[in-house]
């Protein structure tokens, strides 16, 4: 669908080639596991977004230069880094339609290939000589584990809020997208209030993007995802549409609900399932996620009005209708 829109038809190709030379060469090691585990899971795909949305926050602004496709790639270390990572502590068995690192190659490899990968991104921001980048980046990576240690204390929490689940998505996930659209920001010498447009514009993106996962999690498909649906009940976790059902769904969903949250099975991901179709939840959960889109949307009238700003505004909407 995103090649439907000019800048990415005619641009977008070319540019993560790029991308993608620096990230062929940078995963490289001696040490041949790391290579193999590094590729595997690169290899496999996966949308880019992250490296997109730097590439075209520098390219909004005029910046077309190498240093932007490195940190592209640097950008997609730090998120390929979380993946092996939240695989081995979500025990996640499918990840970009393959097999996880760690269920083939086990946790201790995916673990420190993660560290590999996560340092290596550390190299090519220091290789980009900017200090501000590599404050940018060491504060949003703090975040990002804050916010799976702080989804780790959720883990069976009936009693969550709305506004604590945001939370936790806007330090997992939203912090990366608006770290990634700063970068491209910084690159491109923005003044204060385009690069704080642009950081907006990266968090409401992303957290709309983490409210369509977790709605996924229930409505979509293994084929459509390249994840196995149930995850997130399977863990215990309680994301927006189960939160949803806790306050407004009926009485004996909010009960179900509440027993699968603190038991953490399986087992219950039928029953769940129903419960979820049957009422309004996820219809909930896209209007949350349409709001956050909106908002992002509103961050680009700060930004001129050229063909990559369209593509920003492409790339919001088509964030929360998304196929794999
Ligand atoms: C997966 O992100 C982790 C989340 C924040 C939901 P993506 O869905 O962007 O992963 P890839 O890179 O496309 O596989
Ligand atoms: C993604 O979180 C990992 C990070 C953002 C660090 P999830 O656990 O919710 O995402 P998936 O479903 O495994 O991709
Ligand atoms: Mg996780
Ligand atoms: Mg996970």
């Amino acid at each position: 669908m995103l090649n439907a829109i000019p800048y990415f038809q005619q641009h977008l190709e070319h540019d993560l080639g790029r991308v993608n030379i620096v990230v062929n060469r940078a995963v490289q090691s001696d040490v041949a596991l790391i290579s193999q585990i590094g590729t595997y899971i690169i290899s496999a795909g996966g949308k880019r977004l992250r490296p997109i949305l730097t590439i075209l926050a520098g390219k909004c602004l005029n910046y077309d230069d190498d240093k932007l496709y490195s940190l592209a790639a640097m950008v997609e270390f730090i998120h390929t880094s979380t993946l092996l990572h939240d695989d081995v502590v979500d025990e996640s068995e499918l990840r970009r339609g393959r097999k996880t690192a760690n269920h083939l190659f086990g946790n201790a490899a995916a673990v420190l290939v993660g560290d590999f990968l996560y340092t290596r991104a550390f190299q090519l921001m220091v290789g980009s000589g900017s200090l501000k980048i590599l404050e940018v980046m060491a504060e949003a990576t703090n975040i990002i584990a804050e916010g799976e240690v702080m989804q780790l204390m959720n883990i069976g929490n009936i009693d969550i809020s709305e506004q604590e689940y945001l939370t936790v998505i806007q330090y997992k996930t939203a912090k990366l997208f608006e770290a990634a659209a700063q970068v491209g920001a910084i690159l491109a010498g923005a003044n204060a209030e385009q690069e704080q447009a642009l950081k907006d514009f990266g968090m409401h993106m992303g957290t709309a993007f983490q409210i369509i996962d977790d709605v996924l999690d229930y409505s979509g498909s293994v084929e459509q995802i390249g994840k196995n649906v149930g995850d997130d009940l399977a863990e215990g976790k309680p994301t927006l549409p189960l939160i949803y059902l806790m306050h407004h769904g009926n009485e004996q969903a909010a009960k179900d609900v509440k027993t699968a949250l603190q038991n953490a099975d399986r087992e219950y991901f039928e029953k769940i399932h129903q419960h979820v179709s049957q009422s309004d939840a996820l219809d909930y959960c896209v209007i949350q996620a349409q709001k956050a889109v909106d908002r992002a949307i509103i961050c680009l009238d700060k930004l001129p009005e050229n063909e990559v700003t369209q593509a920003m505004r492409q790339m919001a909407i088509h964030s929360i209708k998304r196929v794999a």
